[in-house]
C-alpha cells in the first residue's frame, strides 16, 4: 500500500467542499483522491490522471466505490488543459500534484526506480514512453553523463561517477550499477546511498519530469475557477524550486527587476499564497512513513484582477463577446474556450 502523504494538509489546503469538482493530477494508488470524494460528497466530481496504466488500474479498483464520481486517465499531466478540455472537466475547485512515485512503483522489482530490488534500468512512468534508462546509461558521453548527474541529482561527485559508468558500460540492472556507483565514491561517506542521486537523476531525465511540471502548473491555474486552489507536494529540491518560484511568480503584480523605478511589465497576480511558509510532514507522519521525510506542500489560489471579474461577468450575462477575447484568452485559454462555448450557445438559444 502507499501511505497518502501529508493527506489532512492537502484536503485542507484544497478546500475541499461538497459538490466540487477536482482534479488529481497524480492519482497514484488513489489515497488522496479517496479522501477528495469522501469529503467532496454529495455531488463531488474528480478528474484523476497518471501517467502510469498500473497506477490507473490500482486507483480504479480502489475507488470503486466512487465510480460515478470519479473520471480517471491515463495520461501524461504535461497534456493537463487538453485531457480537461476533451472532457469538459473544468473550471474547478481544485487541484492536486503529489509528484514524485508512489511506493507501488518504487516496491516493484521490474520498473527499475530503487537500488534495492535487481531489475533491468527502465524507470519509464508509462511504457508508452521510448528512452529508458538503460538508454541514457549505455549511450550519452562521458560529460553528458556528468552533466545530468550533477544537474538533475545535484550530486557533488558526477565528475567521479561519469568516467566511472562509461568505463563499465553496457550496464543493464540497477544493482549492478548501484554497485558501480558505490565503487565510484567509494571512501566519501554521506547520510545517503551514493546511488540515490544518480538514480534520481536518471529517473528526473527519462520521464522529463521537471518539463512536464513547469507546463503542467501553468496550465492548472488556467482551469482553476475564482478562488480555486493549486496544491503540490514535492519531494526534492528541483521540484520544490519550481512550484516556488512560479507560485512566487505569479502571486506578484510587478516582475519587473528591483532597479526599475516604474512597472513596465504589466504583471498581474493571478495567484495568492495560502501559506507563506512551505508546510512539511509533522515527526509523527515520518515516523510512521518514513518517505514522507522530504515532502514539502506549496499551496496557492486563484485570483482575478478587477477587469477580469469585469470581462467574465460581461460574458457569463451572454450581454456581449468583448473585442480582444483572443489577445486575453493565452492567460486562461480553456476557461475562455468553455466561455466562448456557452456564449454560442446563449446566442443560438436567443436567436
Ligand atoms: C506520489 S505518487 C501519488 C500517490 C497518490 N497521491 C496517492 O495518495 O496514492 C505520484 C504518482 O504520480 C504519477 N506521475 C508522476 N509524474 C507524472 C506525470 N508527469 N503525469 C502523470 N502522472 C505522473 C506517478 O506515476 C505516481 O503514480
Amino acid at each position: 500500500m502507499h501511505i497518502p502523504v501529508l493527506l489532512k494538509e492537502a484536503i485542507e489546503a484544497l478546500g475541499v467542499q461538497p459538490g466540487g469538482r477536482y482534479i488529481d493530477c497524480t492519482v497514484g494508488g488513489g489515497g488522496h483522491a479517496a479522501a477528495i470524494l469522501e469529503q467532496s460528497s454529495p455531488g463531488g466530481q474528480l478528474l484523476g490522471i497518471d501517467a502510469d496504466p498500473k497506477a490507473v488500474e490500482t486507483a480504479r479498483a480502489r475507488l470503486e466505490a466512487h465510480s460515478k464520481s470519479i473520471l480517471l486517465i491515463n495520461e501524461n499531466f504535461a497534456n493537463l488543459q487538453a485531457i480537461c478540455i476533451k472532457y469538459d472537466f473544468f473550471p474547478v475547485h481544485g487541484i492536486l500534484f503529489d509528484l514524485g512515485l508512489s511506493s507501488l512503483q518504487l516496491n516493484n522489482d521490474e520498473r527499475g526506480f530503487s537500488f534495492q530490488h535487481d531489475a533491468p534500468l527502465d524507470m519509464r512512468l508509462s511504457p508508452s514512453q521510448k528512452v529508458t534508462a538503460a538508454d541514457i546509461i549505455n549511450t550519452f558521453s562521458e560529460t553528458e553523463l556528468a552533466h545530468l548527474i550533477r544537474t538533475y541529482g545535484e550530486e557533488r561527485y558526477s565528475h567521479k561517477i561519469a568516467p566511472y559508468i562509461v568505463q563499465q558500460r553496457p550496464i543493464q540492472t540497477t544493482l549492478r550499477l548501484a554497485h558501480i556507483l558505490e565503487l565510484a565514491i567509494r571512501g566519501r561517506k554521506g547520510r545517503i546511498h551514493p546511488a540515490t542521486r544518480t538514480f534520481q537523476a536518471l529517473r528526473i531525465a527519462v520521464n522529463q519530469e521537471l518539463e512536464h511540471l513547469e507546463a503542467a502548473l501553468r496550465q492548472a491555474v488556467s482551469l482553476l475557477g475564482i478562488n480555486g486552489r493549486l496544491v503540490v507536494i514535492s519531494y526534492h529540491s528541483l521540484e520544490d524550486r519550481i512550484v516556488k518560484q512560479f507560485t512566487q511568480r505569479e502571486a506578484k503584480d510587478c516582475i519587473c527587476p528591483p532597479s526599475t523605478l516604474t512597472c513596465v511589465c504589466g504583471h498581474k497576480a493571478i495567484l495568492r499564497l495560502i501559506s507563506k511558509k512551505v508546510i512539511t510532514p509533522s515527526l509523527a507522519e515520518v515516523q510512521l512513513n518514513p518517505r514522507s521525510r522530504s515532502a514539502k506542500l506549496r499551496a496557492a489560489e486563484h485570483v482575478i484582477t478587477r477587469n477580469e471579474q469585469l470581462f467574465y461577468h460581461d460574458i457569463a450575462e451572454g450581454l456581449r463577446f468583448p473585442a480582444g477575447i483572443e489577445a486575453r484568452g493565452w492567460r486562461r485559454p480553456a476557461l475562455v474556450e468553455k466561455l466562448r462555448r456557452t456564449f454560442v450557445a446563449l446566442q443560438i438559444n436567443n436567436s
